[in-house]
């Protein structure tokens, strides 16, 4: 059985804890009494701590944008699994596309820090996508399925129902360029059907695989209405918070 829809905000590197708490003040009310769709804020780490007490008891979670795969040790600057759910968050982003470009993410490091987020009960959000060449080569499939698989090595079928899958075309991450539905809903489908081919059908058809990439107000009920996609992963419009309860609200 599939879980609710799942719609989170990716602020990246925006807002002080102090704009992070106006942030939830406005945006709690405009989403009170939806219970729809999971709704998951992800800051950046500095803002955790100022947000988790303003959501607490509402329905809003909190998620962090990136962790280590270590439990801990001589990391400078990383974040571990255990700090965040010390400091009250219950997601986590593993492999966004800019931790890739910026900061050597490979299939690899993600798997192991899914596999972390996973011994710690941490949800894990997981990104794939393509790159714009590997779309007009014809190479979208492959890539999906590399990612997805390499993501998955070593997790089980039970783990693997708690995974979160983010499909987020990387030509489409801040350009406004966003995919169409069919476009999303396609490459949805190709994910699920390797989740399927490595762990089973009940898992494929368990695991939420949102969309991610110029996910806006005006867009959000085409793209949140196709069957094959289970929710947004949301940048830009999410940090404003009339749009981004407007994208919850779809
Ligand atoms: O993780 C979500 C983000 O990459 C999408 O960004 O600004 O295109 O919604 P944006």
């Amino acid at each position: 059985m599939r879980k609710p829809p799942l719609i989170a905000a990716n602020w990246k590197m925006y807002k002080t804890p102090a704009q992070a708490e106006g942030y939830v003040k406005t945006f709690l009310p405009l989403v009170a009494g939806h219970d729809r769709d999971e709704i998951v804020l992800c800051p950046s780490d500095t803002s955790i701590c100022a947000i988790v007490p303003t959501v607490a008891g509402s329905n809003v979670a909190i998620g962090g944008q990136n962790m280590h795969f270590a439990e801990e040790g001589a990391y400078t600057g990383e974040t571990s699994a255990l700090m965040l759910k010390a400091i009250g968050a219950t997601h986590v982003i593993i492999g966004h596309s800019e931790r890739r470009q910026y900061f050597n993410e490979t299939d690899e490091s993600v798997n192991k820090k899914l596999a972390t987020a996973l011994k710690h009960q941490l949800i894990p959000i997981v990104c794939i996508g393509e790159v714009l060449a590997e779309r007009e080569d014809g190479h979208t499939d492959e890539v999906l399925r590399k990612q997805i698989s390499l993501a998955l090595v070593g997790v089980t079928p039970e783990d693997a129902e708690n995974i979160v899958v983010a499909y987020e075309p990387v030509w489409a991450i801040g350009t406004g360029k966003t995919a169409t539905p069919e476009i999303a809903a396609t490459a949805h489908l190709l994910i699920r059907s390797e989740i399927a081919r490595r762990l089973g059908r009940h898992v494929a058809d368990t695991v939420r695989i949102l969309y991610g990439g110029s996910v806006k107000p005006d867009n959000a009920t085409a793209l949140l209405n196709q069957p094959e996609i289970d929710g947004a992963l949301v940048g830009g419009a999410s940090l404003d918070p009339q749009s981004f309860a407007k994208i919850v609200k779809y």
